[in-house]
């Protein structure tokens, strides 16, 4: 470890930042020995440490014991019991925090509503007690498909309440996967809405769901919220809205405890095969682990205005909207709509109106905000932030450098959070009132994750190698499986070392131990900031009877980060007409959502593929980035594909 003043070191993308002398004043943890005692500590004994951070939590029944580990299934503080809705409504709303605000909601067309912790305790008890009247008991799955209003989270606490497992669904997922997770999960409620506000207009949620429940047909009861007045068909007995199920209701529901490994919830992502993974989280560990790194890394306190950006469809939203900042009992801002409605400068005058301290986003939407000006930032005064954050994607060095002049002045650290779905929590991230900081690297692991880079052959890499990120040590927030198939949890995570977590993505850490996260070295892309399988999307493809075959890759893409471009072979005799094109396009979108539907679609009489008939997606990457192939191609089955296709690609602008 060196221990030169960070300011005197130097990085090859610059400039190294030290935490604000004032910020790190006020700090939980005000500097980098701070962070190594309490890191070294955590590591040497990792249960004593998270013990320590789940007695910040309400528990209605001590723990007997901190983890029972049986790689790769854990149990974190086993015979404990507690209500999660209790640790995240209930202490607040009987304290001090009564009359707090817990969320300063902003609908797009610009309309405002307050939610006290007094008023959401009365909203989650009302919701409550609706959702047992229809019939909702522990265990039972709830599928939530709905707009960013505070009904989302009232949802989601509410079946959290009573030991109903939600599955949200991002409200830009077509019926079909809706479908397909009702199906997986075994649902028998759908909490909808009529719609919600996007750039403008209605985006129409309940057709969709509609559209689904003519495919499984196992639910029993939908609930849905007026938002937007859209007309929607409700069918008798099984649909009903959420104004006439939460009337006759009471205001008070008296919560049960559960067990900490009780099923939260559980959050479907993209792997690298067409079935998208169920992944499940369970109550006591996950609720530390949210409510810890909410402590730490974005060191909220009460007196902040925290917004993350995230949709309540991923995991984001699950962990740094509804858990963890509730649990610690945060002041937040929820805004329903698009980042550039009505113009660029919504996010500012919002931070502006509502006096946001703390800001957490996404990579693509700041590259996006770098593209459409600086003036939009500089109309609005943003004084107030002291903190910002940063989560998806590897954050590329000039964004990084853009948000911490024009949102941050200069003056707020950034805590750039590597995790994902899979560990539930911040696992990589800086400590903002110790870290130094280094444009584009996610700094060091959280207190008791014992993160490292290993090669192929298991050893840990040398200072700058890149390899495989994993984790060694099981932690709260982990997932404990994959809803139905254990064993592909454990192929998919737990088999490349054995014992250990394998995340998935590249990166290498440097000399002083600060880690870098290059991607995924799966077949996964990140798409501004989003998981898509390639299978995924290949699969929607093939569905479509024009389709023999297709191969999907990423393009880097300015904004995105990642672009989605198909080759597509079509069936003899089908026409490749640029029609058809738009229509495969779109049909991607009907099956999948918006988010998948291909920016590049390229007509592919043949695929390259080895001769044992894989596809060789490495030279489609290749060509498509850089127009023609570098490489070895010894492998190819048949050279002229590659010809044919190089020709189409300079032949023909992407559309
Ligand atoms: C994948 C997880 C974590 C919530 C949002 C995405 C990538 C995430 C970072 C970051 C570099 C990042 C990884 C990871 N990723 N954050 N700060 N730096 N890469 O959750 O959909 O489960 O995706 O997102 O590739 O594996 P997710």
């Amino acid at each position: 470890m060196s221990t030169k003043p960070a300011s005197s070191r130097k990085s090859s993308v610059g400039k190294v930042h030290l935490p604000p002398k004032a910020f790190a004043a006020k700090a939980r943890i005000g500097s980098m020995a701070a962070y190594e005692r309490l890191y070294r500590e955590s590591i040497k004994r990792p249960t004593d440490f998270w013990a320590r951070e789940a007695k910040d939590l309400q528990w209605r029944k001590p723990w007997t014991k901190t983890l029972v580990w049986k790689a790769p299934f854990a149990k974190w503080f086993v015979g404990g019991k507690l209500n999660v809705c209790e640790n995240c409504v209930d202490r607040h709303a009987e304290g001090p925090r009564r009359n707090k605000a817990a969320i300063l909601w902003e609908g797009e067309p610009g309309d405002r509503r307050t939610l006290t912790y007094g008023q959401l305790h009365r909203e989650v008890c009302r919701f409550a007690n609706a959702l047992e009247a229809a019939g909702v008991r522990s265990g039972d799955r709830v599928l939530i498909y709905m707009p960013m209003v505070p009904e989302a989270a009232i949802a989601m606490l509410a079946c959290a309440r009573i030991g109903a497992v939600h599955n949200v669904v991002f409200g830009g997922f077509a019926a079909d996967a809706i479908a397909d997770r009702l199906e997986d999960s075994g649902a028998t409620t759908v909490v909808t809405a009529d719609g919600g506000w996007r750039r403008g207009k209605v985006v129409a949620l309940k057709p969709a769901v509609d559209e689904a429940l003519r495919r499984y047909k196992h639910v029993k009861r939908v609930i849905v919220l007026r938002r937007c007045g859209n007309p929607v068909d409700m069918r008798a007995k099984r649909d009903t809205w959420w104004h006439d199920a939460t009337a006759a209701v009471s205001a008070r529901h008296t919560a049960r405890a559960f067990d900490s490994e009780h099923p939260l919830f559980m959050l479907y992502t993209s792997g690298s095969t067409g079935k998208p993974k169920g992944i499940l989280h369970t109550s006591g560990g996950y609720l530390t682990g949210t409510h810890a790194t909410c402590k730490y890394v974005f060191d909220l306190r009460d007196e902040d205005v925290y917004w993350c950006t995230a949709d309540v469809g991923w995991i984001t939203g699950h962990s740094y909207i509804v858990y963890g900042p509730l649990a610690i009992g945060a002041t937040q801002v929820m805004y329903e709509g698009a980042p550039n409605f009505p113009d660029f400068g919504r996010f500012w005058k919002i931070i502006e109106d509502h006096g946001v301290s703390v800001f957490y986003t996404a990579p693509t939407a700041i590259r996006a905000f770098i593209r459409a000006g600086d003036h939009f930032p500089a109309a609005a005064d943003l004084s107030s932030l002291r903190l910002l954050g940063s989560v998806g994607e590897p954050i590329n060095p000039e964004a990084w450098n853009w948000y911490h002049r024009h949102i941050g002045g200069g003056r707020c650290p950034i805590v750039d959070t590597w995790w994902q779905t899979e560990t539930g929590a911040v696992m990589i991230a800086p400590i903002p009132g110790a870290t130094p900081l280094k444009p584009g690297s996610a700094a060091r692991p959280f207190f008791g994750i014992d993160a490292a880079v290993l090669d192929d052959a298991g050893r840990e890499c040398p200072p700058d190698q890149e390899g495989r990120l994993v984790i060694r040590k099981p932690w709260p927030s982990m997932a404990r499986t994959i809803h139905g198939d254990p064993a592909r949890f454990k192929k998919t995570y737990w088999s490349d070392y054995p014992g250990l977590y394998t995340a998935g993505d590249g990166a290498r850490r440097d000399k002083d131990g600060d880690f870098r996260i290059i991607g995924r070295l799966d077949d996964v892309l990140n798409v501004s900031g989003h998981r898509l399988g390639t299978a995924e999307i290949e699969s929607a493809l093939v569905a479509h009877p024009a389709v023999a075959e297709a191969a999907v890759i990423g393009r880097p893409d300015d904004i995105k980060g990642q672009a989605v471009a198909a080759f597509v072979t079509l069936k003899t005799g089908v026409g490749e007409t640029s029609a058809l094109k738009e229509e495969l396009r779109r049909h991607v979108a009907g099956v999948i959502g918006a988010i998948a539907r291909p920016d590049d679609l390229v007509f592919a009489p043949g695929l390259p593929k080895t001769r044992s008939g894989k596809i060789m997606r490495r030279l489609l990457k290749e060509l498509i980035t850089t127009g023609s192939i570098s490489g070895n191609i010894t492998t190819l089955e048949d050279f002229t594909v590659i010809d044919t296709l190089r020709e189409r690609i300079g032949g023909e602008p992407t559309p």
